[in-house]
């Protein structure tokens, strides 16, 4: 089985504490933060840019699963990646050369992830498995955090896990205690989780529940 990463998405995160809300995610057990980027345009929202990662780079001493929710991530790789992003996860609906910026994550000594969307065939990233280190399954529509878990990702999932059973596939979106299980189910070991972590009144507790049903529960329904 790969790795179990919990990853809180600071999206959630208390935005007039972020330095420390960070550091709490790391006290309580977080294996990564995931840091959401968006530019306005890929989807309705603006969040934060460079500085930010360059702020959580300092704080903590966890990676740094940074998703590109961008229309053209091969604009922003480099400035991403000298402030420490890293996964870096570009969307494969995105208008760019996918392998390209892949392999030029790679080359910069960073893992290189690739996201797609509720509605996106999970047969559009198989030509990219050897060029990625990840694959994120969004089971939102991307934009904005606290928002209801789409069941219908789950077989493509599966699909997944089926074709690369040591590949990290990560989830992102409406994770909680009930998702995370069915998620573990259908082969996700990386889970992003906002609203429920950051929302929790004790994260160490909802982290370590986590990790406890995931070890149970990873890839039975695969
Ligand atoms: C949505 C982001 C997600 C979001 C998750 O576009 O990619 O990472 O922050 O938030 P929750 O866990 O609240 O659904
Ligand atoms: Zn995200």
């Amino acid at each position: 089985m790969p790795k179990i990463f919990i990853m809180p998405s600071i999206l959630a995160a208390d935005m007039g504490r972020l330095a420390e809300e960070c550091r709490r995610a790391e006290a309580a057990g977080a294996d990564a933060l995931h840091v959401d980027i968006m530019d306005g345009h890929f989807v309705p929202n603006l969040s934060m840019g460079p500085d930010v990662v360059k702020m959580a780079r300092a704080a903590v001493k966890i990676p740094l699963d940074t998703h590109l929710m961008v229309t053209h991530p091969q604009h922003l790789t480099g400035a991403f990646i000298k402030a420490g992003a890293n996964p870096l996860l570009i969307h494969v609906e995105a208008q760019c050369d996918v392998r390209a910026v892949l392999q030029d994550i790679r080359q910069q000594g960073v893992k290189p992830g690739l996201t797609l969307n509720p509605e996106t065939p999970v047969e559009s990233v198989f030509p990219y498995l050897a060029d990625v280190d990840e694959v994120l399954f969004m089971s939102v529509h991307p934009g904005f955090g606290g928002q209801s878990f789409i069941p219908q990702v789950l077989p493509k999932i599966a699909a997944l896990r089926r074709r690369a059973p040591d590949l990290d596939l990560s989830i992102d979106g409406g994770i909680n205690r009930a998702t995370t299980i069915t998620a573990a189910e259908h082969g996700v070991n990386m889970f992003v989780a906002g609203t429920y972590l950051f929302g929790a009144a004790d994260m160490k507790a909802e982290i370590a529940h986590m990790r406890a049903v995931i070890q149970n529960s990873y890839s039975k329904k695969i």
